[in-house]
């Protein structure tokens, strides 16, 4: 059944490597590490694991497997098992989440770029990330920088775009995170900072350290706006499933845990800023003092902006894949309409950093961006995990996803009774519980 038009991956590692690259992002490099260190340490590493195995990992299976089912992007792969245009709005949804993500996202990846700059010239020194943040032009450049390399990759096609690029950084990403940890554990504060990241804190467990390790694992994992729909369609029938999301997995959590092997040795102990602040001015200011911190620098926001790339292109693929499959658009007519509309939609939050000071704050301390990444990074995210679970379920039945799972994999039989057990009830009752914690505290996870 082989479609000719529609891009299939090269090889299976081709499709470990890309989404792995869509998991592996910012989420994992500055945000994970903090969290952790914030939310008692190493019980929250233990709280984040159960999560990412127990929930992340079914409901990866989830996606890709209705995702290879459908052979299409999330729209058209739930129009494919059901006719009911309801259901189709989970896909609607998948769709415009990724819009609304990598809006917000590709500011922030553009500070990297920005940093990136700045230590290659030896000018790190000088810059003063609330200055930085707040003058639009040279916001408005890396945004525009970020988004055509995404868009050029994007437009590049599966195997030969998305597949080739992340075949090339993903190697050179983990590389420079093992020269970064080296350089990182030899400082000489180093084990003040791991013990921040690593000690059990019991004080600081509470409802919500399981609440922010799923919801950090849900974008983490790249999961509940369809991305591994969309990546899982071009799989192929002989592919394992499993194996495939196990990889990803396991991935997505060791870059996720060498990370804090880098910035909390190099903080040596508590940090005293969290979010962006926490890469862009603690590590900044360190990466300045230290010997050889002009290099290091270097390396470490092109890890960043690495990291990031290959996370902008899934978040990019998911409605150029929906354009192209539904509305019969080229590839490179979709990738230029979504790219416009992004950049129009990541204005306001471009500008919520100080350049226009109403978006600044603009509903409870919160500013446009993280308003963004609160509705497009949380609910949305966590919603559509939800009823991608009740949708197999209920609607596309369980034994029929088992079928497309045991396509690839004849053992299958012999586990799924665990996976029914976690997509009918470990992962809804566990969402249900965040969701309904994220809506009535207004709290943002992730
Ligand atoms: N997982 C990425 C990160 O950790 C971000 C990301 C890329 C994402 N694609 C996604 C998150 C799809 C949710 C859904 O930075």
């Amino acid at each position: 059944m082989a479609n000719t038009k529609r891009g299939e991956w090269g090889s299976k590692v081709g499709f470990i490597l890309a989404a792995s690259g869509s998991a592996i992002g910012l989420g994992n490099i500055w945000r994970f590490p903090y969290i952790t260190g914030a939310n008692g340490g190493g019980v929250f590493l233990i709280i984040y694991l159960l999560c990412v195995f127990l929930i992340g990992f079914p409901v990866m299976l989830v996606e890709l497997s209705i995702g290879r089912h459908g052979k299409k992007n999330p729209v058209g792969a739930i129009k494919k098992i059901t006719p009911n245009k309801t259901w189709s709005l989970v896909g609607y949804l998948g769709v415009i989440t990724g819009i609304g993500i990598l809006s917000y996202y590709l500011v922030v990846a553009g500070w990297t770029i920005g940093y990136f700059f700045k230590s290659l010239t030896y000018s790190l020194n000088s810059v003063k990330f609330s200055s930085f943040v707040a003058n639009a032009p040279t916001q408005g450049i890396f945004f525009i920088i970020f988004l055509a390399l995404t868009a050029f990759v994007v437009a590049g096609g599966i195997s030969e775009g998305i597949e080739k690029m992340t075949k090339i950084l993903m190697p050179i990403l983990f590389l420079l995170m093992v020269v970064l940890i080296v350089r990182s554990m030899t400082l000489e504060n180093s084990m003040g900072g791991l013990k921040f990241f690593l000690i059990p804190d019991f004080s600081k467990v509470s409802a919500k350290t399981f609440i922010y390790a799923l919801g950090q694992a849900f974008f983490s994992l790249s999961l509940g706006m369809g991305a591994m729909i969309t990546y899982g369609s071009y799989l192929s029938d002989e592919d394992n499933l499993v194996s495939s999301a196990f990889y990803v997995v396991f991935f997505d959590t060791l870059i996720a845990v060498m990370a804090g092997f880098i910035i909390f040795p190099a903080i040596g102990g508590a940090p005293s800023k969290s979010g962006p602040g926490l890469v862009f001015v603690v590590l900044k200011d360190i990466f300045i003092k230290m010997p050889l911190g002009e290099l290091v620098a270097v390396l470490f926001f092109a890890l960043l902006a690495i990291a990031a790339l290959t996370s902008t292109v899934s978040l990019l693929e998911v409605p150029v894949s929906y354009l192209i499959d539904e509305k019969g658009f080229s590839r490179k007519k979709a990738v230029f309409l979504t790219s416009i509309i992004t950049l129009f939609l990541g204005i306001p939050s471009l500008l919520s950093l100080g350049a226009f000071p109403p978006l600044t704050n603009v509903y409870k301390g919160k500013g446009f961006l993280d308003i963004m990444d609160f509705i497009f990074g949380n609910i949305s995210l966590t919603v559509g995990s939800f009823l991608l679970c009740l949708f197999v379920i209920y609607v596309w039945k369980f034994k029929n996803a088992e079928i497309e799972v045991l396509k690839g994999f004849k053992n299958f039989k012999k586990y799924s009774y665990l996976w029914k057990y976690a997509i009918s009830f470990l992962a809804p009752v566990a969402i249900l519980i965040v969701m309904l914690y994220i809506i009535i505290t207004g709290e943002s996870l992730g």
